[in-house]
Parts: C-alpha cells; structure tokens; sequence
C-alpha cells in the first residue's frame, strides 16, 4: 500500500496564528508522522469534556460508578491517610464529582486546587463546590497538568494530590512515571490518591469502550469536530469510523479514528491524504494489577499504602505516601 501523503498548502503561511495554539501544533504534528496520532487530552475542549460526562454515566463504562462506590465506601479510610486540614489538589478536575465525596469526609479540608484542561468546564464546578463547602477556599487552575505547574504557596502542611478517574491509564508506563516523579515534587511530605483500571476479562474492556449508544464514537470524533471548529478543517466526520480494541499484550484499550475511504483532508493550509484504511491513534487507556500499579509507583519514589479495591475486582483506588 502507498503511504499517504502529507502535502503543503500555498496559503500555510496565511494561518500563522491559528497554528500557533498547542492543539493545531500538535495536530499537525500528529498528522505527519507515522503512525499517525493525537495526544488524548485534546478530546476535552466544551463539546468533548460534555460527551465525557455522558460516557461516565454509560452502562457499560464501569469506571466512574465503581471508583464513586469504592470512594464512598472507604471515604473513612481515605480520608485519615489524606489527613486534617487538607489542601487538595485534583489532576484533571473535570466536574469535581469525586471530589465531593472526599471533602465530606475530610476533617476541615482547607483549601482545594482544581486543575483541569477544560477552563470552562472547571469554573462552574468551582462555583458549585464554593456554594456547597462554605469554608473551603477553592482555587481553580485552567491548565494542562501533563506540565510543569506552578501552584499557590502551600498553605502550612504538605499538600495532597488527588487523581481519580484511572486518567493515569492515558499515560504509558514510562510517562506515567515521569508525570508521578514531576507531581511528587509539588506533594513532598504528603501523598497521592489515584484511581487505577484494573486488568479484567476483554469482553468487559471492549464494551466499555464500545458502547451501544455511540457516545464514545461521538467523543473520538470529536477531536475530528473540533479541528473544523476551532482550525477550520474539513473533516468529514461521517467518514471516520471509530475503532476501539484491547491489546492484551500491552494490557491496553487503544482507540484510533480510521478513514472509510481515501479521501483529502485541509487544516490550517496543509493538506492530509488518507488512503482507505488509514488510521489516527488518538487514545491509550492502560489497565494495571494492583501489584503492577504498586511497582510503577515505587519506581517514581512513592511508598504505596493501602490499596482498596471493589468486591468484582473492576478498579482500584491507592493512596501513595511521600516520605519528607
Ligand atoms: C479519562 N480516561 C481515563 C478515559 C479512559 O477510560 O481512558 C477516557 C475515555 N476514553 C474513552 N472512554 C473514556
């Protein structure tokens, strides 16, 4: 099969400033290589950060439901190694759900730092939480945590980081370690709590990735969607079909958007020809044992405590301390 080609438009230099935002840098970038792929995190504009909210709610998306019973479960537990007067700073926010069951068992939480790439999405969570938790100081952060970040000083005790969702499955290994090392610097002397998909049976993964409503396909193309939104692209979104699978050799969903036909595509005045067939890779979503989540974290030079898990081995919930 020929190699599709990546053919630059006369009128690119026109779009200088369209270019210049990290997602047509890094769309463009995705484009060209091969394979070819987009990072995850720019699912999340408005539209993609609302669709994520329904594909939580999906029956056959187990990870929300489960973490938010396993949360509310051990919130005792969680919440005496989290520790009095707490300052907490969430990874990837989103509509702070989870958090609430926290805050209601904390001990005096004091202060609670969202951080999430979505900034509108963030702020109304913020109000909401701000109404609800009179005496918390809460300090939204518009942002992409994947960098280095710069947080208000800390209140007068070690911070905590809290990053639910199994989020950290978007990484691989080797970044998720790094991103456990970068955010260990901003929690010295505290810990992290983060929420991990567990290995399973496929068919379960498959499903959950596969839902029969469509909403994930609709998230996937999304990032097609938004392209034309905010880049003026031409995608034909009907075009694009959208395939997740399991990899069990890498113990991964992986999901990819691929061309129905051959067809050319226009961004920020570069043309992308796709041949039938031709896939973007846009998301990894890792799946660990509890013991292979344990070792990764030790790795990063945190020392796990307690893991708690739900009674159908679905997902985990493990509190990493950092010594001082
Ligand atoms: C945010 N993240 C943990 C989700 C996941 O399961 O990997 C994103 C998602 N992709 C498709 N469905 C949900």
């Amino acid at each position: 099969m020929t190699g599709p080609q990546r053919l630059v438009h006369p009128a690119a230099a026109a779009s200088a400033s369209v270019v210049s935002s990290d997602f047509a840098r890094e769309l463009l970038a995705g484009l060209a290589r091969r394979p070819r792929s987009v990072a995850p995190k720019f699912f999340y504009d408005a539209a993609g950060s609302a669709l994520f909210d329904r594909i939580c709610a999906l029956p056959e998306y187990y990870p929300t439901r489960t973490e938010l019973a396993l949360l509310a479960a051990k919130a005792g537990e969680i919440a005496a190694c989290m520790g009095a007067d707490a300052e907490i700073v969430e990874f990837g926010a989103g509509s702070s759900r989870k958090i609430r069951v926290l805050l209601e068992a904390l001990k005096r939480p004091q202060r609670f730092v969202p951080i999430d790439i979505s900034a509108d999405h963030l702020q109304g969570a913020a109000s909401a939480l701000r109404r609800d938790f009179p005496g918390l100081e809460v300090l939204p952060i518009g942002g992409d945590f994947t960098r280095p970040l710069a947080l208000p000083a800390p209140l007068g005790r070690p911070r905590v980081g809290f990053f639910p969702g199994s989020s950290i499955g978007n990484f691989t290994p080797d970044e998720a370690v790094a991103f456990l090392r970068q955010v260990s610097e901003l929690l010295r002397g505290g810990g992290l709590l983060v929420g991990v998909d567990l290995v399973k049976d496929p068919a379960l993964l498959h499903a959950a990735y596969n839902d029969a409503a469509g909403v994930t396909a609709d998230f996937n193309l999304n990032l097609l969607a938004r392209a034309n939104r905010e880049l003026g692209a031409d995608f034909d979104l009907a075009a694009f079909a959208h395939y997740a699978f399991y990899a069990p050799q890498r113990q991964r969903i992986e999901m990819h958007l691929v061309s129905r036909r051959e067809q050319r595509v226009h961004c920020c005045g570069h043309d992308f020809d796709f041949a039938e067939g031709d896939a973007i890779h846009t998301e990894n979503s890792y799946k660990y044992s509890v013991d292979g989540f344990r070792a990764l974290a030790s790795q990063a030079g945190y020392e796990p405590g307690p893991a708690w898990i739900d009674a159908q081995r679905l997902f985990s919930i493990h509190w990493l301390a950092l010594p001082a």
